[in-house]
């Protein structure tokens, strides 16, 4: 299977991993697009599952856009990640303005049941909670959740979803925790005290939305961040990866960096999957207004196809990371 790998489907066999793409169900009428879906062996869906799609008012749950991924994972023979339960982005009006700590706990548990229900026995794992801490790590979000339920709506939302889908790994997603920082030190703290504590978790997702500099993250420090959450018996992914090419650096250097980071992956046997987010660089969502795009506005083609389809060095270098050295 290593030798003669055609193609990612062939690579990601080969790797033993989870090899996944984040999809937007609003493209899988193309037909460029779905070709390059089928070559992953798993799928998250890029907005689908999110409160603010499932859930946009009290109780009235819609899952049609979030089913239309799921059948598609499951028709191509992709593993599901379910993304993402209790996050303060893309989050309903309706969540954000509750005003007290009753509210805000019966809804916030009454999601994590009824959608993790519809979904229980697709899903292979779950982002339970994303993004709980702020940008540089120096204390939890101030999200609703926060602000009317303590740091403990962690726990409490870990607690409610074993409950509801005893057979879904349950993960904790972030971004900017992959090097050695005050963020990624805030969150190996986090996961270790709800370990000691006997609350159910089962890995961490490194979002990974990268630069091309070799610093951002390092990468001994990502193998050394891996490496100390691996040792608490969790699995560390790479969740969303994108490597935002900018101020004139080349398609080469974008190559490496993809390299690097699956190469990493590869050689932590806790780390069970890498995703990419998104297919093209035309969709990419770091093309949007207010993304982290690049320092001058230069768009970021992050991806390991162009916006045409074709594939690009970026594409052999993570093919080649995955049938190994
Ligand atoms: C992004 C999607 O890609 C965009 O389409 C959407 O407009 C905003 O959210 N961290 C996450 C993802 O956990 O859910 C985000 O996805 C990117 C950052």
């Amino acid at each position: 299977m290593c030798e003669g790998a055609q193609d990612l489907t062939d690579a990601a066999s080969c790797s033993g991993r989870l090899v996944g793409v984040a999809l937007a169900a609003s493209r899988l009428s193309e037909e460029s697009y779905v070709e390059a879906a089928r070559e992953f062996n798993a799928a998250t869906a890029e907005n689908e599952m999110k409160w603010g799609s499932n859930e946009p008012s009290p109780g009235r749950f819609n899952f049609a856009a979030g089913d239309v991924i799921a059948d598609f994972a499951r028709d191509n023979g992709m593993e599901l990640k379910g993304h993402a339960l209790v996050w303060h982005n893309q989050l309903p009006g309706w969540v954000s303005s509750l005003d007290s700590a009753e509210a805000v706990r019966a809804a916030m548990l009454d999601h994590i049941r009824g959608v993790m229900e519809h979904y229980r026995g697709r899903v292979r794992a779950w982002d339970v909670v994303n993004e709980a801490w702020n940008d540089d790590g120096s204390a939890l979000r101030d999200s609703v959740f926060y602000r009317h339920l303590g740091a403990g709506y962690i726990d409490e939302a870990f607690i409610a979803a074993r409950e509801a889908d005893p057979e879904a790994k349950l993960y904790y997603n972030d971004f900017d925790g992959e090097d050695l920082s005050m963020k990624s030190n805030a969150i190996y703290e986090m996961v270790r005290g709800m370990l000691d504590r006997g609350v159910p978790i089962d890995g961490v997702g490194l979002q990974m939305h990268v630069r091309i500099p070799d610093d951002e993250p390092a990468i001994a420090e990502l193998t050394q961040n891996m490496q100390r959450i691996a040792d608490l018996g969790l699995d560390v992914v790479v969740s969303e990866l994108d490597v935002r090419h900018c101020n004139g650096e080349t398609a080469e250097q974008q190559a490496a960096r993809y390299h690097d980071v699956v190469a990493t992956c590869l050689g932590q046997p806790r780390c069970p999957e890498i995703t990419v987010w998104g297919i093209t660089d035309r969709y990419s969502w770091l093309n949007a207004a207010g993304a982290p795009g690049c320092p001058d506005g230069e768009t970021p083609h992050p991806l390991l196809w162009d916006n045409d389809y074709q594939k690009k060095p970026a594409y052999d270098a993570f093919m080649a990371a995955l049938l190994g050295p």
